[in-house]
């Protein structure tokens, strides 16, 4: 009910507020036996962290997780996991001018709205300092998939603003500042010059990701409510500023013809994925894919119309804080995180309904 955790089986419960003291969550149902530290959780984490490039937030926050349960001698013991990451970069006076009124964009309304309280400071529950949790959680999730199951997980951008590429490349990713699936020196400095205008224009810009999930056993997923395209989107929209979802070809399929869309099969394969990996709500052992567009940052110095809380119109509101001209290009681990946790629920939910079936036995179409 409260939206605070996730999950059916692997499930993931985070608390935290952006200017809070920490973050915090727990995972439990965790598989016992699985190699899990601190220093390979961290490195997904170092990958979200702000204050690494001047195209995110100058916010630099140190982001270091500390497991305090659910781990002996480095490995999970089936007990709750829990992961702490304390907040040290606040600096809540940027925020005294929103204490009172509503950003334009963000969830400063709503949250008053819904709540008739609301923690101000950095954004409070909306920030996004609250993905680290699951970015944290989903490390966890990544290792239990790898480990028990030989699925992997990957993402990158694939477009920002108006500049995207055809590319699917994590590797390259992982190697520029923008996380981009193209790494050309060409490319790169369209990005830059592009991300450099919008900062100085005091403006901000959305993005695409695109993440894939491989290696995931035929059969993960359910039929009608718990479908697994249903499942993911709700993951994917559930992180902040996520405002559109696609899985396989998402919305081009709308303008294909059926003899076009089908993935035809034969006993050597598939001869395409255009249905991303899902057939009924359930694997098929394809590629798992998905990709999610993210709003442009909505606190920007450009000021906007806005109100406070007593109804008074206010037709310059500024929004101080630091804060990133595109949230897109940080959010790569996040969408990871997401589609891990969402996967591993999925094949724990499959194993414990379906575990009998001998599918080694069943003629499967290789992938
Ligand atoms: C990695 C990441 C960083 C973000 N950083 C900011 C930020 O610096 N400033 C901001 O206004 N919004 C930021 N956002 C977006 C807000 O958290 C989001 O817009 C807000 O919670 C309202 O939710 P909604 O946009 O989904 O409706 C960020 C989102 C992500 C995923």
């Amino acid at each position: 009910m409260s939206g605070n955790t996730f999950g059916q089986i692997f499930t993931v419960t985070t608390c935290g507020e952006s200017h809070g003291k920490a973050l915090a969550c727990i995972i439990d149902n965790c598989p016992p036996g699985v190699e899990i530290s601190e220093e390979m959780i961290q490195k997904d984490l170092d990958r979200r962290r702000p204050g690494s490039t001047r195209f995110g937030t100058p916010r630099n926050e140190a982001d270091a997780v500390r497991i305090i349960s659910g781990v002996f001698e480095g490995k999970t013991t089936g007990t709750p996991i829990g992961l702490l990451i304390e907040n040290t970069s606040q600096r809540s006076q940027d925020y005294s001018e929103i204490m009172n009124s509503f950003r334009p964009g963000h969830a400063d309304y709503t949250y008053f709205l819904k709540y008739g309280i609301r923690d101000y400071r950095g954004g409070g529950r909306a920030s996004a300092r609250e993905t680290a949790m699951r970015v944290a959680a989903g490390a966890v999730a990544k290792a239990v998939l790898k480990d028990l199951f030989g699925v992997t997980v990957s993402g990158c951008v694939t477009a920002i603003g108006k500049i995207s590429t055809d590319k699917y490349d994590p590797e390259v990713a992982l190697n520029n500042p923008f996380n981009f699936a193209d790494g050309s020196e060409a490319t790169l400095m369209v990005l830059e010059q592009y991300l450099d205008e919008i900062r100085l224009s005091q403006d901000s810009c959305g993005a695409v990701i695109e993440a894939r999930a491989q290696h995931v056993p035929v059969g993960t997923g359910s039929p009608v409510f718990g479908r697994l395209d249903a499942t993911l989107a709700l993951a994917m929209m559930s992180i902040n500023a996520v405002k559109g979802v696609e899985i396989g070809d998402g919305f081009a399929l709308a303008a294909m013809r059926g003899t076009e869309a089908r993935d035809l099969m034969s006993h050597n394969g598939f001869s395409s994925n255009h249905s991303g990996g899902i057939l009924g709500g359930i694997a098929t052992g394809q590629d798992i894919k998905v990709r999610l567009a993210f709003k442009p940052t909505s606190s920007i110095m450009t000021p906007g119309a806005s109100v406070d809380k007593n109804g008074n119109d206010i037709p310059n509101l500024v929004t101080k804080g630091r804060h990133d001209p595109c949230v897109g290009i940080r959010a790569v681990p996040i969408v990871e995180a997401m589609m891990a946790l969402t996967i591993l629920d999925a094949i724990m939910l499959d194993r414990a309904q379906c575990g009998s079936v001998d599918r080694e036995s069943l003629f499967h179409i290789p992938v």
